[in-house]
């Protein structure tokens, strides 16, 4: 079978007036960078590149010497797009403006690589992206940044597990490439992906049970219920622990796939990032046809104050997740 490149696609959809060719041009550098990181992930413990890089970052997690080579490697190759103004990461705790680059058109934030507790251990680990207009304010800065889910132009992910595939959206339809080794392109592998819309499959940190509010104790307990519960229909359970490969699996076959914020620290709002996690998936997952939420707002619509803050994520097949709002919707005292 016959499978276009990349580029190919990239360049397609310009002709076709979906994409502009700088937001191309910068969706291949992006793409052409996580080749790159592929290509050290593979070498493991052959490249020296495992384990602690005896640093944190700004959230105080330690950092994996694969956290920081990814994030310089996406940052030397976005530098020389010509069409990025700044970048912002998870890694770094302020953004990058690019020299002369204030009248570029974008700002990408990312998050380098996803899910390091699975680096050492050989799991399916990512780079997740997001790409924000430049809104032309002056000088790049933090706030340059501050903008909500809904005006990201593009974002995607890419998955080194099995396979290394790119996952894609510039607001038409979600595609997947997947990354043919021998000639080093991504080939187109997978058109329009779509989430059904109902599942038997969910994924939650089940050890974090005892912290949630009562909302999720109430729907993970029906699902756990099974076929004599109220659900009516046994479910199974799937935790990774990379969302990069959990929200693939969910726009694979469906599921859903919770962080919510519980009850232990209430000044922090769930474990994972809005901008460079919740925000890109959240997009991704509605191109797709499933539902994205923190507890009782959409993601997409969050205006956001903070680089790196965090947000309650629950997104996946629509049926469930318009459950689990529900819930939240009908708790006394609302919970976030
Ligand atoms: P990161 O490695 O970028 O810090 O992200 C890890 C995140 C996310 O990928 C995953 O879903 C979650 O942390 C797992 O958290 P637990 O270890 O609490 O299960
Ligand atoms: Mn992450
Ligand atoms: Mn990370």
């Amino acid at each position: 079978m016959n499978h276009a490149t990349l580029q190919t696609f990239l360049a397609q959809s310009v002709e076709k007036g979906q994409l502009t060719a700088p937001l191309s041009a910068l969706l291949q550098s992006l793409a052409n960078t996580s080749t790159l990181i592929a290509d050290t992930i593979h070498q493991g413990a052959l490249g020296g590149v495992l384990g602690s890089a005896g640093t944190e970052n700004v959230q105080g997690e330690t950092q994996k010497k694969l956290d920081i080579i990814a994030n310089d490697m996406l940052l030397e190759a976005l530098l020389t797009t010509g069409v990025v103004a700044g970048m912002a990461s998870e890694e770094m705790n302020d953004c990058c403006p690019v020299q002369n680059g204030e009248h570029h058109p974008y700002l990408v934030l990312f998050d380098p690589l996803d899910g390091s507790s699975n680096i050492d251990v050989n799991v399916s680990i990512g780079t997740i992206f997001s790409v924000l207009p430049n809104p032309g304010t002056g000088p790049i800065a933090n706030a340059s940044f501050l903008q909500a889910g809904t005006q990201q132009l593009a974002a995607g992910y890419v998955v080194y597990g099995p396979q290394t595939s790119l996952v894609l959206t510039f607001g038409y339809g979600v595609d997947a490439f997947t990354l043919d080794r021998k000639s080093g392109h991504f080939l187109h592998t997978s058109a329009q992906i779509r989430i059904p819309e109902h599942t038997h499959e969910f994924a939650i940190n089940m050890s974090n049970q005892r912290h949630w509010h009562e909302p999720v104790q109430r729907y993970i307990a029906e699902l756990l219920a099974g076929k004599t519960g109220p659900r009516e229909k046994n479910f199974n359970m799937r935790w990774i622990a990379s969302m990069v490969a959990d929200v693939h699996r969910v726009l694979t076959r469906g599921g859903t796939f919770m962080y919510p914020q519980d009850t232990r620290n209430p000044e922090q709002a769930g474990k994972l990032r809005l901008m460079y996690e919740a925000n890109p998936m959240s997009l991704l997952v509605e191109q797709a046809g499933g539902k994205a939420y923190a507890a009782s707002v959409r993601i997409l619509e969050i205006a956001p104050t903070d680089l790196h803050q965090r947000c309650p994520v629950m997104l996946g097949s629509s049926e469930e997740i318009d459950i689990v709002v529900e819930y939240h919707q009908l708790s006394s005292p609302a919970c976030l």
